[in-house]
Parts: C-alpha cells; structure tokens; sequence
C-alpha cells in the first residue's frame, strides 16, 4: 500500500531528502537526468541513519566509511558488495507516496 511522504516540490533533481514511510527510514533521492527514487536509509554497513550522507546528484556516501551507490539503481560504486534495498515510489498530483511493502533494509553479515 504506498503511503503519502512528501510534496514532490520538496526535492529537487540533483538532490535528496530522507523521509519515513510506515516506520522505514528512506532515502529519497532525484539522481540528475533519472527519475525520483527510493531506497532504505540506514548504511547496510552498520545500521547509521544515512541523514548525513553526501550526495552529488548520482553517487550518495555514507559519512562514516564512505561506502557509496549510484542512486540510479542502489547499485555500490565502490567495491563494497552491499546494494540498497529499493523501495517502489509514485508521484501523483505532485505528491510523493512510497510502498514499504515487502521491502526490508539490506545489511551486509556482522
Ligand atoms: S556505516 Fe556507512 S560505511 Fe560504515
């Protein structure tokens, strides 16, 4: 069921914000030249809030360790193995609403 998180106006392409959906802590991002997407927003490495991530309009870093994924597909960028889990989004009459169905956080093993 997608539930409403947000204005659509409240992201900017080139830009992310994180919001919560149904207790999930997600990044939502607008990857430059891409379409608004989401992904869990806690690092697979240790379980951080990702709200102090960079993002550079395709590549987000965790502060921590700097792990990285291109937010066009959650895919990591560096060698680390983890990808963000994704979670399915729509945007109608300028609201964003997101679907946490399903979808858990991905993490790497302890
Ligand atoms: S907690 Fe994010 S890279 Fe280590």
């Amino acid at each position: 069921m997608f539930t409403r998180v947000c204005k659509s106006e409240t992201i900017a392409e080139g830009g992310m914000r994180l919001v919560i959906a149904d207790t999930h802590l997600i990044v939502l991002a607008w990857p430059d030249n891409g379409e608004i997407r989401a992904f869990q927003g806690v690092c697979p490495h240790s379980a951080t809030a990702l709200n102090e991530a960079s993002f550079d309009g395709t590549v987000l870093t965790c502060p921590l360790h700097f792990w990285t994924w291109d937010l066009n597909s959650g895919a990591p960028v560096e060698p680390q193995e983890s990808p963000l889990a994704e979670y399915p989004v729509k945007i109608e009459d300028g609201v964003v609403y997101i679907d946490t169905e399903g979808v858990s956080p991905l993490f790497v093993d302890p």
